[in-house]
């Protein structure tokens, strides 16, 4: 099986360009390179592609150039991530050799010997020689705007994307990747403001099938379509109220269920003829979804009636190989699941609290919204499984925690008290890692309090509920 790859330029782009370096302790790592390199998770095969024409030139040796390389994969290697080989071309353009940028030479070894799939991969570079070669072995080429990177930038010639540095240009490899995934009917893990969702091309019944499986969810139970912007086609009609929420808090932690549109299959919604819409502010979900262009649908990216995640670690344990791409954007600033409100017929009911606190849509509403206590609608949400970690959850009054989590040892359990901050943000954004740190210890029982009903708190205090249901 072929595989993506990066083809990474060394000077000016992982590390600072300082001239013919000779010497490794010469050698400057930007802060980001690592960091952002581990964001890709082992996705890729790695590579770098160097071109040390002070070989050519007499101002540096070919076995000093090889030190330093050596030197640079080093450091990476003990940060996790594996550069698979580093080429290095010691010549000058008047030598007229094979390998020289643009040539794509080293790509096409690459491709022959470690099976890089060249039209999935990228290269990223500080010259615009970096997205020449990208265009000449069929590559995406991402010109960084570190090293020379301003200094040539005018001089690009090819159509490339043009990023601040190694940060950015990772971002949006994974951005670009996530879409090509979506596009051919894969599976891909993606960020979002709220918790990690696990995408599908939602115009893809087959691949919105295959979601199905790996979650483990029974196919009844509808999903919310992920959109970049504007409702046509994906909602019949978007009635006043849907546009004044839309407006205050799209791109944001909200879904609107309306009317389904004709872009939306039934596979998506269950059968019913409504949908969930949301419009994710997650800069990376943003980015892909702007790569993609059509509607993801996503549940949560954990396996049905899990902790939803909050990292890409947490959807790599969850999902393991049954997601094809997991797009790391770092822990989830909301921590708990978008608010879920019904706009389809009539009054405005509240399906789900979550981030958008129930106080601040009906200020915006400038009307009470329902709450209703049960539904007919098929939503996991609304089952009191939900939720749910492996240790049980008992819930205690605050002042009764200790004592509860006495009683439960002393009957001879193991036990961990759920101490959530006090401010319902904080609580919000720390509730499933604690949960999921819980299952790590191996504890039987959770105790936990609820928070008061308000705000954040009211997400909060319906987790901790459902995660107490009884199985
Ligand atoms: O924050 C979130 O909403 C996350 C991120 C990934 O966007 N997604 C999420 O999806 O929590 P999921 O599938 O775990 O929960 C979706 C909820 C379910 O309770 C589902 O029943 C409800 O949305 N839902 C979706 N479509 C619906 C519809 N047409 N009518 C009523 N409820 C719907
Ligand atoms: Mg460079």
């Amino acid at each position: 099986m072929k595989r993506p790859a990066i083809f990474l330029d060394r000077d000016g782009t992982l590390i600072e360009d300082r001239g013919h370096l000779g010497d490794p302790a010469q050698a400057v790592f930007y802060p980001e390179t690592a960091p952002a390199l581990r964001r890709l998770g082992g996705q890729f095969l790695l590579f770098i592609v160097t071109n040390q024409n002070g070989v050519a030139k007499g101002l540096t040796r070919l076995e000093d150039v090889r030190r330093v390389n050596e030197h640079v994969a080093a450091v990476l290697a003990r940060e996790g991530i594996e550069i698979r080989e580093i080429y290095t071309c010691p010549h000058q353009r008047s030598d007229g050799c094979a390998c020289i940028k643009p040539k794509p030479f080293f790509l096409r070894k690459a491709e022959a010997e470690h099976g890089a799939d060249l039209p999935r991969s990228f290269v990223v570079g500080d010259h615009p020689a970096d997205v020449e070669l990208a265009a000449n072995a069929g590559a995406r080429g991402i010109y960084v705007l570190t090293g020379h990177g301003e200094k040539h930038r005018a001089e690009l010639r090819v159509p490339c994307a043009v990023e601040p540095g190694i940060s950015a240009a990772v971002d949006r490899i994974g951005a670009e990747r996530a879409a090509g995934v979506l596009r051919s009917g894969g599976l891909a893990a993606f960020p979002t403001e709220t918790v990690y969702g696990l995408g599908a091309d939602a115009e893809n019944e087959e691949a919105v099938r295959r979601l199905f499986r790996a979650k483990g969810r029974p196919t009844g139970h509808p999903l919310i379509v992920h959109v970049g912007g504007p409702l046509e086609g994906w909602a019949a009609e978007v009635p006043p109220a849907a546009r004044t929420l839309a407006e205050r808090f799209w791109p944001g932690p909200l879904t609107l269920v309306l009317r389904r549109g004709a872009r939306v299959p039934q596979v998506v919604t269950g059968g019913q003829d409504t949908v969930g819409l949301r419009v994710p502010a997650h800069p990376l979900a943003r980015a892909m979804l702007a790569a993609f262009g059509g509607g993801v649908a996503a549940p949560s990216a954990n396996r049905f009636g899990k902790v939803s995640p909050t990292t890409a670690a947490h959807v790599r344990e969850d999902l393991g190989t049954d997601v094809d791409f997991v797009l790391d954007g770092g822990p989830c600033a909301v921590g708990v699941e978008s608010t879920i409100v019904d706009l389809s017929s009539g009054a405005p009911a509240l399906l789900r609290p979550g981030g958008v606190p129930l106080e601040a849509i009906e200020e915006a509403l400038g009307e009470r919204v329902a709450v209703p206590a049960a539904t007919a609608v098929r939503a996991p949400g609304r089952l009191g499984s939900h939720y749910a970690p492996r240790a049980e959850v008992v819930l205690a009054a605050p002042a009764e925690l200790e004592e509860r989590a006495r009683e439960l040892r002393s009957a001879g359990r193991s036990v961990r008290v759920l101490r959530l901050p006090e401010s319902e943000t904080d609580a919000a954004r720390e509730l499933y890692r604690s949960l999921r740190e819980a299952d790590a210890e191996g504890v039987e029982v959770v105790v936990a309090a609820l928070p008061p009903d308000s705000g954040l708190g009211r997400a909060v205090a319906d987790r901790l509920r459902k995660a107490a249901g009884r199985r």
